[in-house]
This record gives structure tokens, C-alpha cells and sequence, in this order.
């Protein structure tokens, strides 16, 4: 099923040498030592990045991160896409969980298939959440979505269980396998996307410069703090401001209104707009091989979702 080239998937030694702060050639001698073997690739493979970060004191989360927008269009997926692939290159392991009927999370990662089970099948009980979870790479498992989902805020009100549990409560038996699970949300202010909201230990909205956008992400923060009171949570709002374009004054407005408003809450990381986005998306190819400039906006991104700077 594999979509991605090994050469595309992995971290590349001078990648990790500038995260690390190291040379290339240092980076190699570590990861030798700690492998105890010859490397001979330009890259390292998920596995044996974790082997090196771990013994050189990174430590992965346990995070559950979904990522919402009752807006259409502001990146949610190309985000979730992007900051999950790229923390797997980073040794993570990482589940996404396609919770939008549009399914483009599952179609970017070549899994573009009716016949499999998705969310709506836990919900009423027809399959299990392991059997929904597919492999896609190395590190990187998914349960993809499909337009089956479209029932799922009706299954989850006729859903004899306490409704608000059913992305929790089944995500809980497979959770500890993951260090980074993402979940990528339909735009609506829905029941699935409150019980998205209380399996969060992190609710990322992404912002773009737009005329509606700074109302948009006011209503979709009231409606957070109300499902924050009334269930009763503790889950952080992160706010990511994407499609920034340095030419355009909306960019620096929004964004400083945001800084203005949101100091707290708005992510030190920004994903600046490029037409080199829409090309990886549904290529195939990964947007780190490239050399756009949001290769290393959705690095730094990554990093700070992972906790690594
Ligand atoms: N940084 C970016 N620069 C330019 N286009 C982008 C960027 N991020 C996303 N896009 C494009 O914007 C569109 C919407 O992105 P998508 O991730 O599908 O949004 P959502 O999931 O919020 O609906 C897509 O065509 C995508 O390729
Ligand atoms: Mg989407």
C-alpha cells in the first residue's frame, strides 16, 4: 500500500544534523554507535531515528491531537497529512484517524477503498478498532473514513451508549501503541466532532488570512469552551496560522490580531502559502523530498507538536 519512496520517508542526515545541531557527519557517527552498524544511506528510516533520539534524551508524547475548523479549505487536512508523515520521519509512532466522509486524508495516503470499515462500523458495533486500522508505512498506521461515514452524527445519536465516548472509548484500547495520534475532522460544529473534542488532548484550528476568518475562529472557540465546560475537560486549543502570504497585508493583520487576541494559544510555527502544496497532496510524493518553503514551515510544526523545541 505503500505510497511514498523509502528515500521520501525517511529524515535526511543533514535534516537531523540541523535539528540536532550537529554536522551530517556527526549525526552518522551517533547514529552508527547507537545502531552499531555501517550507515550507508543519506537517511534514516523511522526506526532507527527513534533508536538515535531516544538515546540522545528526546522523549515522544502520548498526545491525542485533533485538528478542527468549522470552515472548509484552511488546511486542516493538509496539515494533519503533513505534521503525521513527518513525525514519523522523526521515529514517532503515528495513527491517523480520518473522521471526514470527504476522506482526502485517506485518499493522499492511496487508501481509497468503499469496502473497509470505518468509524460508523465501531459505533454500531459491527467491526472492532483494530480491525479499522490499516498499515500505510513504517510508523504511520491509519483508519481511514469513506462516504459510509457520512451517518456517523446519526449512528452516534442513536447510539445507546453515552454518545459523547465514541471516539474515546474505543481509541483507549489501542491508544498506548501511538505516541501521536491525529485526527483529521470534517468543517462542521457536529456531534462526532464534540466526541473528537473530548477524545483531544490538543485541538489545533488552523487560521488563513481571509476576510471571515478571525470569525470563524471566534465561533469555533466558544464552541470549544462550551464542550470544555460542559463535559468537563482539559484539553489545550492551538491555534496555526496557514496559507501565510508575506506579500499580502490580510497576512500581517490576521496574524497580528491573533498575536493580539490568542498570545497563549497560537502556535510559535506558521505554514506560509505555496502552490507546491497542492502538488504532493495527491501525488504521492512527500512534501519533504521537495524543496518548497513549507517543507520546513511544517518541520518546525512538527517539532512543536512533538515537543522537541
Ligand atoms: N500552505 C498552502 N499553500 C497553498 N495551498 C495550500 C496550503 N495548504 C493547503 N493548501 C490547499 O488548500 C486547499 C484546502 O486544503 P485542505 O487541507 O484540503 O483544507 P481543509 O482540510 O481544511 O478543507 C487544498 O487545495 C490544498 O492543497
Ligand atoms: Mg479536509
Amino acid at each position: 500500500m505503500s505510497v511514498l519512496a523509502t528515500q521520501e520517508f525517511c529524515i535526511t542526515l543533514s535534516d537531523l544534523a540541523s535539528f540536532m545541531e550537529i554536522s551530517p557527519t556527526e549525526v552518522k557517527k551517533k547514529a552508527e554507535a547507537v545502531l552499531n552498524k555501517k550507515v550507508k544511506s543519506p537517511w534514516l528510516m523511522p526506526e532507527e531515528v527513534r533508536t538515535l533520539l531516544l538515546a540522545s534524551g528526546y522523549k515522544y508524547p502520548q498526545k491525542v491531537i485533533s485538528v478542527q475548523m468549522l470552515k472548509g479549505g484552511v488546511a486542516k487536512t493538509t496539515s494533519v497529512l503533513n505534521v503525521g508523515l513527518r513525525a514519523a520521519m522523526y521515529g514517532a509512532k503515528v495513527l491517523f484517524i480520518d473522521l471526514d466522509q470527504q476522506a482526502n486524508l485517506s485518499f493522499a495516503l492511496g487508501v481509497e477503498d468503499e469496502s473497509l470499515p470505518v468509524w460508523v462500523d465501531i459505533v454500531e458495533k459491527r467491526k472492532s478498532i483494530e480491525e479499522c486500522v490499516r498499515f500505510v508505512e513504517p510508523h504511520v498506521d491509519l483508519i481511514p473514513s469513506s462516504l459510509n461515514n457520512s451517518v456517523l452524527d446519526r449512528a452516534l445519536m442513536n447510539s445507546n451508549r453515552n454518545w459523547a465516548q465514541v471516539v474515546k472509548a474505543p481509541l483507549a484500547k489501542i491508544r498506548h501503541r501511538y505516541d501521536l495520534i491525529l485526527i483529521d475532522t470534517a468543517p462542521a460544529l457536529s456531534a462526532v466532532n464534540t466526541a473528537v473534542t473530548v477524545a483531544s488532548d490538543e485541538v489545533v484550528l488552523p487560521v488563513n488570512p481571509d476576510k471571515f476568518a478571525f470569525l470563524g475562529l471566534e465561533k469555533n472557540l466558544s464552541e470549544l469552551e462550551d464542550i470544555k465546560q460542559d463535559f468537563n475537560l482539559q484539553f489545550r486549543r492551538k491555534i496555526l496560522f496557514t496559507k501565510f502570504d508575506g506579500r499580502e497585508n490580510t497576512s500581517h493583520e490576521l496574524l497580528q490580531k491573533c498575536i493580539e487576541s490568542f498570545e497563549d494559544s497560537l502556535m510559535k510555527g506558521y505554514i506560509r502559502t505555496s502552490s507546491e502544496v497542492k502538488n504532493t497532496v495527491r501525488s504521492g510524493k512527500s512534501l519533504f523530498a521537495g524543496k518548497s518553503p513549507v517543507k520546513a514551515d511544517y518541520d518546525f510544526v512538527t517539532r512543536e507538536m512533538l515537543g522537541f523545541v
